[in-house]
């Protein structure tokens, strides 16, 4: 049976209590912890970094969780090591944050991070053509990167069954994510199309029973049709 993971984003937590928050949504069941890194230069807010990420290290159950640290800065690279260095699972980035999109996935490859490339709602998927055999996971935003709590795009529905295609096609195994507006209403289309990884913020952050809500998105995925996903 497939293996859908859900990876919860923090940027919709309490941020006056994120140790807890973290350490809460870990113990509800959520698969990894993804990790909004924005600059306000790339994107227009401004988040946390590394510093923080290793300060809540102190909780051990958090030391040993998987992160999806999803980068939304210019330049990149910098901001690679410091997060490769505490042993992310995987850090992906915007390929135009970039000024060398190769030298950038070897920098990742290095650390023994899986690399992952992000594409943003409206934009081409040309690019996969150059990348697809050098990355390890897909990003596919189904929302303007910046902010949590907005409505999917439902457009992207399309590109996900293309880029799931792709992926079949290239006979690789790479991990195909998604992330914006997914919740307990849409998670079932939107895994038809053939996604991996699930990013939920605020649909799980702003319910009060993360365990309820995590068992609900996962009955959700339970229903999921089978017969048209290729075998990998
Ligand atoms: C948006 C971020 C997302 C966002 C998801 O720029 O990359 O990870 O926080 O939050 P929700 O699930 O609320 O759309
Ligand atoms: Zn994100």
């Amino acid at each position: 049976m497939k293996n859908f993971l859900l990876a919860s984003s923090i940027l919709s937590a309490d941020f006056s209590k994120l140790g807890e928050e973290i350490c809460n949504v870990l113990d509800a069941g959520s698969d990894m912890i993804h990790f909004d890194v924005m600059d306000n230069h790339f994107v227009s807010n401004l988040t946390i970094g590394p510093l923080v990420l290793e300060s809540l290290f102190k909780y051990k159950k958090i030391r040993y969780a998987k992160f999806d640290v999803h980068l939304m800065t210019s330049p990149v690279d910098d901001l690679v090591v410091k997060f490769a260095k505490l042993n992310v699972e995987v850090i992906s980035f915007h390929p135009e944050s970039t000024t060398n999109v190769n030298e950038t996935i070897k920098l990742i490859k290095n650390y023994n991070c899986k690399v992952g490339l992000v594409l943003n709602p409206f934009a081409s998927l040309n690019i996969l053509n150059k990348f697809i055999d050098k990355i390890d996971l897909i990003l596919l935003m189904s929302v303007n990167p910046g902010f949590p709590g907005q409505v999917f795009i439902s457009s992207v529905l399309d590109k996900i069954r293309i880029v799931r295609n792709l992926i079949n096609k290239s006979n690789r195994n790479i991990l195909l994510e998604v992330d914006g507006g997914i919740n307990k209403s849409n998670i079932f289309a939107i895994a038809n199309c053939g996604v991996d990884i699930f990013v939920i913020g605020s649909a799980i952050f702003n319910t009060i029973n993360y365990v309820e809500t995590i068992r609900c998105l996962r009955n959700e995925l339970k229903k999921v049709n089978f017969i048209s996903r290729s075998v990998r």
